[in-house]
Parts: C-alpha cells; sequence; structure tokens
C-alpha cells in the first residue's frame, strides 16, 4: 500500500478545508507503506524510535518545524533535524485539519474515550471547542486527578473552583478558539484545554470563584489533551489495515519537573 492511499484512506468523510496544514512533510508519499506509526509530535526521538521499529511512515497531529504550516526557518535546529528526518527516510504527513473537522472531532472523541467519560456532545461556533454535557456530574477536583490517572498526565492545574459540581463541560483540547467566550459563559460549569494564557484565563476563573461564580478551568498541557486521539486513530488503524503493521509512540510531556521523571 502507498502512503498516498493510506492518507486518502484516514481522511475520507473529512471535511478538508481548502487551505490545510495536512500535508506531506518528509519523503515519498508514492513509498509503499508496510509499518505505521502514530504520534503527537515528530520529535527527534519519535523519529529515532519509529526508525528502530522500522517505520516506513509516520503519521503526527502537530508541526514538525515549530510553525503551524511548517515553513522551516534555518537554524542549527532545524537543519540538524532535517538531516535525521531525510535519513531515516520516513514519510512523515500531519493528520490535523481532518481530525478536528467531522461530526465527531477524532482528537475531542479520544480524549473523552480514554477518560471513560460519557455524555454528550455538542459543536459550538468555535471549531474543535465543543461542549460536553457529561452523563455524571464531577467536580474539577475529580476531573484533574482523574486526567492524572488515566491520561498519565504529570500535572494538571485548576484555576477556579476545586469542589462544585460540574456538568456543563467546555472541551477545549489544544488550543483551540473561543476558550475564554466559553469561560464567560455563565451556563458552563468548567472549561478543560491543553494551554491557557495566565493573566486572562486563569485569574479570570479565579476571580469567578472569589466572586462566588462557580466555574473552573483546568490546564492540561497541550500534548496530553491530544494524543490520546492519536492513541485512538492507532487503534482504528490496527483494524481497517490488517495488512500494515501499525504502533503508537508516545512523546511524552515537553516539560520536566522538579517531582516526577
Ligand atoms: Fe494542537
Ligand atoms: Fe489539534
Amino acid at each position: 500500500m502507498k502512503a498516498i492511499e493510506i492518507i486518502e484512506g484516514i481522511t475520507k468523510g473529512a471535511d478538508k478545508p481548502e487551505i490545510t496544514c495536512d500535508t506531506v512533510k518528509a519523503g515519498d508519499s508514492n513509498r509503499e507503506i508496510k509499518r505505521v506509526a502514530l504520534s503527537m509530535f515528530a520529535t527527534v526521538e519519535v523519529v529515532k524510535k519509529a526508525k528502530k521499529w522500522g517505520a516506513d511512515m509516520l503519521i503526527v497531529h502537530e508541526p514538525t518545524y515549530y510553525d503551524h504550516m511548517d515553513v522551516m526557518i534555518d537554524t542549527s535546529v532545524t537543519r540538524a533535524k532535517k538531516k535525521l528526518i531525510e535519513d531515516s527516510g520516513i514519510v512523515i504527513f500531519r493528520y490535523h485539519d481532518c481530525m478536528h473537522s467531522r461530526d465527531i472531532d477524532q482528537i475531542t472523541e479520544g480524549e473523552l474515550h480514554y477518560l471513560g467519560l460519557t455524555g454528550k456532545l455538542e459543536k459550538t461556533k468555535y471549531s474543535a471547542s465543543y461542549i460536553f454535557n457529561s452523563d455524571k456530574e464531577i467536580t474539577p477536583l475529580e476531573m484533574a486527578q482523574l486526567m492524572e490517572r488515566e491520561l498519565g498526565i504529570k500535572h494538571v492545574r485548576i484555576a477556579g473552583s476545586r469542589d462544585h459540581k460540574a456538568k456543563k463541560i467546555a472541551a477545549c483540547f489544544g488550543t483551540p478558539g473561543g476558550v475564554f467566550e466559553l469561560l464567560c459563559d455563565d451556563s458552563i460549569d468548567l472549561v478543560l484545554t491543553g494551554e491557557a494564557c495566565e493573566w486572562k484565563l486563569s485569574e479570570y476563573a479565579r476571580d469567578a470563584d472569589l466572586l462566588g461564580i462557580k466555574k473552573a478551568l483546568i490546564v492540561m498541557g497541550h500534548i496530553p489533551s491530544e494524543r490520546d486521539g492519536m492513541r485512538l486513530l492507532t487503534e482504528r488503524m490496527k483494524k481497517d489495515y490488517p495488512e500494515l503493521n501499525v504502533c503508537y509512540i508516545e512523546c511524552g510531556e515537553v516539560y520536566s519537573y522538579t517531582d516526577k521523571e
């Protein structure tokens, strides 16, 4: 199976934007593929692990060269990374827009799946931001503990109230638009996101709580807030493409901490 055929297969049914970052970043899209690795980011370590595993193709959700459209600036880092990738011969495809532009956003679906939460998902006017009406009430503290336990996130941060019961939850994984607007909506109890402007969103949530308006913002970190969509895609591809060898490579969180490795 050629890389291009895999790309056409996995992106099928998505509302593909006219201008998209979902392109081949390295390698030959006509290459015959037998082994496909998936990860959140094509970090240097992920590329090396993929090569060691024998991957012909690597599918990632995020940019390789620190720019949304992967326009490469010339630095010692980008030059060395480009050489590593070229020497590996691996075809790298970014699968981003087509994951987010479906009736059910595949990233959001993956996060909720691995959290084990059930409920009803509603679109908002902001792309990749959803309202999740949870079947069960959950406090922000319980949600953060669930994330650390089920998603393996090292440090989940809570701004605002820790102990009110939340049911109407804004699921804004990654850094989509509309996170502040959804936080300002008084019908929403809790907002989940990957990363947030601290002086604006986090301080708003803190003041809301201090003024007796029960709401909270949970900041998961960008990678931990989206990688489970790639984990779920890996499981789907294993079923959909039995002729391929498919594996997930964990890229790990970008920050290290003093208390946990
Ligand atoms: Fe993202
Ligand atoms: Fe994303």
